[in-house]
């Protein structure tokens, strides 16, 4: 096992009488390209906003780099470098993909959007958002308006932003929801070369299962907010409950997977 990351202790999460996170005992551990899957409802986007601070514990704790980060609010987890991408496409559609950029690189430095104007000239800040760019391929529409830019280029740029703010550990909700097959491969190449690069954990929650598959060092499966798996995209494949709770639900991509053998 590697070096643990982020560790949840008996994490809880109940909306009502539907419980989404059933006392989670979990370990992201560093460098190890996870994914997050189950049923539309099993809590997945739930887990991220627990981790993330997006919503409150309810029960539980959370550490981060051995520090408990349970009650931590979201801009002091960002700080700490947790970062996420939203299940929606979540840019600012009227500023450039470079704009878009320059906001989380200038924050860290401790700069508003409202000087950006007075220093627009200063070349560390534009330098670091061309590198981001230059990584997630968008160099080319580096002027382009974020509203003008294809569905998946939108998703790129978020994992530009994302990356903009120098995370240690990042959550990709749905990240290839809605894109075609060649923006998808796109991303995936990238993600899979960003996690190489060895910066950035990347955590990612993803329906499509050729997806998890061919990118994935360690699957975990979510079913009514428990872990009813986790292991290797081989053991993940082959167990038993996992095929079960995917039975006759509409992600049955682990059959076709199987059957593609
Ligand atoms: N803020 C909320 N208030 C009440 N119920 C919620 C809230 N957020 C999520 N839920 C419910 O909790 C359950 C789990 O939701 P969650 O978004 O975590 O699932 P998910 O695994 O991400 O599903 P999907 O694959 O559809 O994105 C669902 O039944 C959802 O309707
Ligand atoms: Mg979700």
């Amino acid at each position: 096992m590697g070096k643990a990351l982020i560790t949840t202790q008996k994490l809880s999460n109940h909306f009502g009488m539907i419980c989404t996170a059933d006392n989670l005992d979990l370990t992201i551990e560093e460098g190890v390209l996870t994914s997050i899957i189950g049923p539309n409802g099993a809590g997945k986007s739930t887990l991220i906003n627990l981790l993330t601070g997006y919503l409150p514990v309810q029960a539980g704790r959370i550490f981060f780099q051995g520090m408990e980060i349970t009650r931590l609010p979201v801009y002091k987890r960002v700080r700490r470098g947790i970062c996420r991408s939203f299940q929606i496409v979540n840019v600012f559609p009227q500023l450039t993909v470079s704009q878009n950029i320059l906001i989380p690189i200038l924050a860290l430095t401790g700069r508003s959007w409202r000087a950006f104007a007075k220093i627009s000239s200063e070349r560390d800040a534009h330098r670091e958002a061309e590198a981001i760019l230059a990584r997630v391929g968008l160099s080319a529409e580096r002027d382009t308006l974020a509203s003008a830019l294809s569905h998946g280029d939108q998703r790129l740029l978020e994992v530009g932003v994302a990356l903009a703010a120098k995370p240690t550990l990042l959550f990709l909700d749905e990240p290839t929801a809605g894109m075609n097959p060649v923006e998808r491969s796109r991303l995936l190449e990238d993600i899979r070369r960003l996690s190489r690069e060895g910066q950035t954990t990347f955590v990612v929650v993803e329906h499509d299962m050729d997806v998890v598959f061919s990118l994935s060092e360690r699957i975990i499966v979510l079913h009514r907010g428990a872990v009813i798996g986790d292991g290797l995209p081989e053991e993940i494949k082959n167990d038993k409950t996992v095929k079960e709770v995917y039975l006759g639900d509409e992600v049955s991509g682990i059959f076709r997977y199987d059957e593609g053998e």
